[in-house]
């Protein structure tokens, strides 16, 4: 019902969204992650799919149902999900990195489950590269849209990222807030934009936050 009441004023955009944590493997049954259930990034493909976009999700491990009319891209990894993005890249003319993309990977993964060891175990760690940094340095006239979750200084960390990243816009999350933002339905953002604006949005859905965002790419993407 919602898809055939909303707007159809993003009809004919190119929208690739990212969602959910990623998975960095030490062996083949064991993993670095965290928490993100992928619930903004697809309500997010969602909502835009409803206003008339063409929506691709590369999607980590989340136990949520694919959106029905979005073409979704299983990955794990970041370097996956990172290969994924990249291929797909040309073809959008908006990016929303809403994925909770792991900063570090295992500096070597074995072949092998290993056996676990009374001694203390040192974890050697590589970083993974910034997607949405690279994406930012192309940048090829497409709206690159990011999210930031800070528990301190976040006005401040998310501009830094704003600029660093050469987006348009991003969405600041409080995690330490009760009942908002990592796994649960309702989120408190605020948008920082690439021209100053600064929009404090209430406490709401995720359905609705996506919406405001959508309402900025739309604006982005016109100009
Ligand atoms: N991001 C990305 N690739 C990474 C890390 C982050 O594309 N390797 C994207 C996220 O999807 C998000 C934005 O960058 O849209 C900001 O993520 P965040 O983790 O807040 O930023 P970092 O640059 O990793 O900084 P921090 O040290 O605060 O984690
Ligand atoms: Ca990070």
């Amino acid at each position: 019902l919602q898809a055939l009441l909303a707007p159809k004023d993003l009809q004919g955009l190119r929208l690739l969204v990212s969602a959910g944590p990623t998975r960095e493997y030490l062996d083949p049954v064991r993993f670095l992650s965290n928490p993100s259930s992928g619930r903004m990034g697809y309500a997010l493909a969602e909502a835009a799919r409803d206003r008339g976009a063409e929506v691709v999700l590369v999607s980590g491990p989340t136990a949520l149902p694919d959106p029905w009319g979005v073409e979704v891209v299983r990955v794990e990894s970041a370097l996956e999900m990172r290969k994924a993005i990249l291929e797909r890249y040309p073809w959008a003319e908006a990016v929303a990195m809403a994925a909770a993309v792991a900063d570090y990977r295992p500096a070597e993964v074995l072949a092998d489950k290993e056996p676990k060891a009374v001694a203390e175990k040192v974890l050697r760690l590589v970083p993974n590269p910034d997607i949405l940094k690279e994406l930012g340095e192309r940048k090829d006239g497409k709206v690159l849209v990011g999210f930031a979750m800070e528990t301190a200084e976040g006005l401040e960390r998310a501009r830094g990222k704003l600029l660093r990243k050469n987006l348009d816009l991003i969405a600041l999350n409080w995690v330490n807030r009760e009942g908002v933002g990592f796994g649960s339905p309702e989120n408190e953002v605020v948008l920082l934009l690439r021209d100053g604006r600064v929009v404090e949005l209430p406490r709401m859905p995720k359905r609705q936050v996506a919406e405001r965002i959508l309402d900025l790419v739309r604006e982005f993407w016109r100009s």
